[in-house]
């Protein structure tokens, strides 16, 4: 339990450090990074580069500061970034390290004004902080292990299958080495994949969400081929496209995650998703039939095109289905689009065309896909008065704002 006189200085210390926020965690990366390279073997470094990995986390810092006398209030915050922890293979060993460097870069930026008073609250709300990822993460390292075909850490899987379904969009079937069972997990949720890529000094860790629904003697991802393989996203994209093969290994984590449909619910749901964002989408599209079948889904796709549209004929089987309906949008539909009336569309999802085709009053909405897709969905469904515990939606890569 922290004191108040430390409490108040956390507090009044936020504002500061927010102020300094990026350049903090900049500088704490570095010096983290200079002093346990080995970190590099889990952290993303396209997220480093782009800077995102450092908002988040400078972002989380404060957020968690703001509550230190009451980390209840951000719960659900801990619990996401916890799900990724799990994924990653992070462990209790690893938070004094990051605190250590956290505090270094807190005395380097802030210079005189990091006084002693200011650098002990801040070491001691750390372990507060720390505390609780550190115990929530232990009961999600043991719901993970002890599920029926769970696990700790990573396993070996073999690429059953690989199966190109678009000019840019590649599914893997995923058994493991050893044949025994696997995991199940919730329609929306990732897993972890780790990979040794020929010529690279670390290994590079990349979630992807699951795209087939669950109870199968196999995960199915479906990964994008990044442009360009210079930035490490598309490296790892590439990698898996060109250099991973049928019958190859790769290391994969046990499923985890909080975005996910509630099977519980009877609500109507509308599953909408932006290019390479339809895979959790189509998890979800294929447990709801399963599970639910008597409940009404919507599955809303945009791509640019036909030729980067994956998974096209599994939703057009499924929406043969009496309670399922789907709309295609292309925004620059070839001419063979055209003339084989590949899509419904030509455009983007605007808030009229969902007012007039969707009952956007009753339903759960569910999305993900880039941000600029994310942020006009999410603006639309606000606009038309959807309730904000009806509106679920899932980023790339570190979370970020949908508002402007
Ligand atoms: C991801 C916060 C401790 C390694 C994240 C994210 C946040 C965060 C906000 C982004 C989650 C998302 O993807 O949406 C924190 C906080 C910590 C902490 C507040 C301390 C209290 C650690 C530790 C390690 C670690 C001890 C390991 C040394 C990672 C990695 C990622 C991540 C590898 C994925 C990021 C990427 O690959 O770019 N963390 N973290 N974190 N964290 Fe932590």
């Amino acid at each position: 339990m922290l004191n108040q006189k430390t409490i108040e200085i956390i507090k009044s210390t936020v504002p500061v450090l927010e102020q300094h926020g990026e350049t903090i965690t900049t500088r704490f990366y570095q010096l983290m990074f200079a002093n346990h390279p080995e970190l590099l073997n889990i952290f993303n470094h396209a997220n480093q580069k782009q800077g995102r990995q450092q908002k988040a986390l400078a972002g989380t810092v404060y957020a968690a500061a703001m509550y230190i006398d009451n980390l209840e209030a951000i719960l659900p915050v801990v619990k996401q970034i916890a799900h990724k922890h799990r994924s990653l293979g992070i462990k209790p060993d690893h938070y004094p390290i990051v605190g250590k460097y956290l505090l270094l870069a807190i005395k380097d930026v802030l210079g005189d004004a990091a006084t002693d008073e200011i650098i002990d609250a801040w070491a001691e709300a750390y372990n507060v902080i720390a505390d609780a990822f550190i115990s929530i993460e232990a009961e999600m390292y043991d719901e993970a292990a002890s599920q029926q075909g769970g696990w700790d850490g990573f396993r070996n899987f073999i690429v059953a299958r690989k199966v190109v379904e678009s000019d840019v969009i590649t599914s893997f079937y995923l058994k493991p080495e050893d044949n025994g069972g696997i995991a199940g997990y919730l329609p929306g949720q990732y897993i972890s994949i780790k990979l040794e890529i020929d010529g690279e000094k670390f290994t590079h860790i990349r979630q992807y969400s699951l795209s087939d629904s669950p109870g199968k003697d196999y995960y199915r991802i479906s990964v994008k081929r990044e442009a360009g393989t210079a930035n490490p996203d598309g490296m790892v994209s590439n990698y898996l496209h060109s250099g991973v093969n049928e019958g190859d290994i790769l290391n994969v984590s046990a499923p985890a995650g909080d975005f996910f449909l509630e099977t519980e619910k009877n609500t109507p749901v509308v599953l909408l998703s932006g290019g390479v964002g339809l895979t959790p989408m189509m998890s979800m599209l294929k447990t709801v039939v399963e599970l639910q079948p008597e409940r009404k889904v919507t599955f809303i796709h945009a791509a640019a095109n036909g030729k980067v549209h994956a998974l096209r004929e599994e939703v057009e089987e499924l929406s043969k289905l009496e309670h399922v309906t789907s709309y295609v949008f292309y925004d620059s539909p070839t001419e063979e689009d055209r003339r084989n009336n590949r899509f419904d569309v030509e455009g983007y999802v605007t808030r009229d065309w969902l007012k007039d085709k969707i009952a956007v009053e009753e339903a759960d909405f569910y999305f993900c896909g880039p941000v600029p897709f994310m942020k006009a969905i999410n603006r639309s469904l606000k606009d038309l008065g959807v309730k904000e515990e009806r509106i679920h939606f899932e980023f790339f890569g570190p979370k970020g704002s949908l508002e402007d």
